[in-house]
């Protein structure tokens, strides 16, 4: 059973204004998916869809083989609501946006304390996620007074500290310097080692390749226009060029990159006709 499973969905803004156009996508546990598609296309109003912050307008979407409703994640979800909220974690793009607790310390234990653990085992998740995000010094902080790659890590600690199976990434690596950007794709593969189902939307292509092995394109209009691997994907200018994921400029930049790569791997294969 796919983890994520959208059949013909629309999501429609106050009524009105069009967002999803007829998505229909499946998941599976385990996989590494980046969402590319210029601003506005829809990346991140799919990532809130899949973590149930808001649901489909028509169409139909599942998660681990239930309809997601606002019905089924409030009060007349029985277990589902606490399950899913475990089982599902969205690092916000705006990382402001996900703190508003007084300390670093309370923002990454907030989550673990809705969930049925003990008092122990919530501090050792807590000191553990703080050790793996170098991010001890921080505790005694007001977030809103950390940097931009500070306020990140911290968001994604008190997401990491639920252990959520699927995390869910709206343009992780936006607004980081090049240091803290690093990192988080260092992390990144490092969580795709352990398992997880990893959904990253991005227009950072440069990053794709390394976090993820398919790659769903979405166009200005706000459909799904090619669902493959991410390497066949990255090679495809008309199609990038299409969607406004590259222009002319990156375009060349993205060719010579490519013909050094090539050129790279002819020599391992002993192979000179590049
Ligand atoms: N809160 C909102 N109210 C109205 N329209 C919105 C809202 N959020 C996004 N939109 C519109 O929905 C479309 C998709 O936006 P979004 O999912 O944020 O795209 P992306 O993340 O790919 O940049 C855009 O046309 C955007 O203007
Ligand atoms: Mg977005």
């Amino acid at each position: 059973m796919p983890v994520f499973e959208l059949k013909n969905v629309n999501y429609l803004y106050l009524n009105s204004i069009p967002a999803l156009n007829d998505i229909s996508l499946s998941i599976e546990q385990g996989e590494q998916v980046a969402v590319l598609g210029a601003n506005g296309s829809g990346k991140s109003t799919l990532l809130k869809l899949l973590d149930g912050l808001i649901f489909s307008s028509s169409g139909v979407a599942k998660a681990f083989g239930k309809i997601l409703t606002e019905n089924m994640l409030d009060g007349d979800g029985g277990d589902f609501p606490q399950f899913f909220r475990k089982k599902v974690g969205l690092i916000f793009q705006n990382s402001e946006a996900q703190l508003f607790c007084p300390t670093v310390l309370d923002e990454i234990k907030f989550g673990p304390l809705q969930l049925d653990i003990s008092k122990e085992d919530i501090n050792q998740r807590v000191n553990d996620v703080m050790e793996m995000l170098n991010i001890e010094n921080l505790k005694d902080r007001a977030p809103y007074t950390l940097s931009g790659g500070e306020k990140k890590k911290v968001a994604i600690a008190s997401v990491l500290s639920i252990n959520p199976d699927i995390l869910l990434l709206d343009e992780p690596t936006n607004g980081l310097d090049p240091r803290t950007q690093r990192w988080l794709v260092e992390l990144l593969i490092e969580l795709r080692k352990t398992g997880k189902t990893i959904i990253i939307a991005t227009h950072d292509l440069d990053i794709v390749e390394e976090v993820s092995e398919r790659a769903v394109v979405f166009s200005e209009d706000h459909r799904i226009v090619a669902d493959g691997k991410a390497q066949a994907i990255l090679n495809d200018t008309e199609l990038l060029l299409k969607v406004n994921l590259i222009h002319e400029h990156y375009h060349r930049h993205k060719e010579i990159l490519h013909r050094h790569r090539h050129a790279h791997s002819s020599e391992h294969n002993h192979n000179h006709s590049d």
